[in-house]
């Protein structure tokens, strides 16, 4: 299977060449990939804060332990989940999906009705694990992307979200910086590329019943 033969080649970078950029066109397929995301009722509860700006990556570095990917790598994705819960983000699915599937809207009222019940019965807090684990599986489905496009990723969680939010004005438009990954082109000097990957053995991992 390809995909594990680029999940092998892939790996945390943590020295990106500063020189290389992802073209456009590249860019276009990882933003593709992520648009494919499987999510939650398919709500995507999230927005997707594509960084390629010097000053603002330069902003954003100390906002994330000082990590030197921030800055060397070409762009930074910022996964931004919803922070309140509205039922307009189910109502935008619904009209989507009526207009698209071309199905009258009053056909998918039960459909539309049965999320609004399900996410108002949680939490304040299940609410906000809820929307940001959607960001996780976009984020994977981006570092597979790279690996498939042989672009070099690295997902990051060290970072201080208050700031990125500041920074980038996020608060303001509802959103929350949930998870990042830097993407760009792996520097030659980077000795982890040469790392054996460290992973569970497969009867640990797995158990078949
Ligand atoms: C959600 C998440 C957050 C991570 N945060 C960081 C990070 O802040 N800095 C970093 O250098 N690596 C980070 N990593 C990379 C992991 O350390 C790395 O994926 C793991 O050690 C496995 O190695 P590999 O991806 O190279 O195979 C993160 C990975 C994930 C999935």
């Amino acid at each position: 299977m390809n995909l594990v033969e680029n999940l092998k080649w892939r790996y945390a970078t943590k020295k990106f060449d500063a020189s290389k950029m992802v073209s456009k066109d590249e860019l276009q397929k990882l933003k593709e990939a992520v648009q494919l995301s499987a999510s939650s009722y398919g709500l995507q509860l999230y927005k997707v804060m594509i960084v390629s700006n010097k000053e603002l990556k330069e902003k954003l570095k100390p906002a994330a332990w000082g990590q030197d990917q921030l800055t060397d790598a070409s762009h930074i994705f910022v996964f931004c989940n919803y922070t309140e819960r509205k039922n307009e983000h189910i109502d935008d699915y619904i009209r989507a999906t009526s207009k698209i599937q071309d199905t009258p809207i009053e056909k998918l009222e039960g459909y539309s009705n049965l999320i609004k019940q399900s996410t108002s019965s949680k939490s304040d807090v299940e609410w906000q694990s809820w929307s940001q684990k959607q960001t996780y599986l976009a984020l994977s489905n981006l570092l597979a992307a790279c690996a498939e496009l042989k672009i070099d990723s690295c997902p990051i969680e060290g970072f201080e979200p208050e700031k990125f939010n500041a920074i980038l004005g996020l608060e303001e438009q509802g959103l929350n910086a949930a998870v990042i990954a830097t993407v760009g082109y792996r520097s030659s000097e980077d000795h982890t590329q040469f790392r054996k990957k460290v992973r569970k053995p497969m009867e640990i991992l797995f158990e078949e019943v």
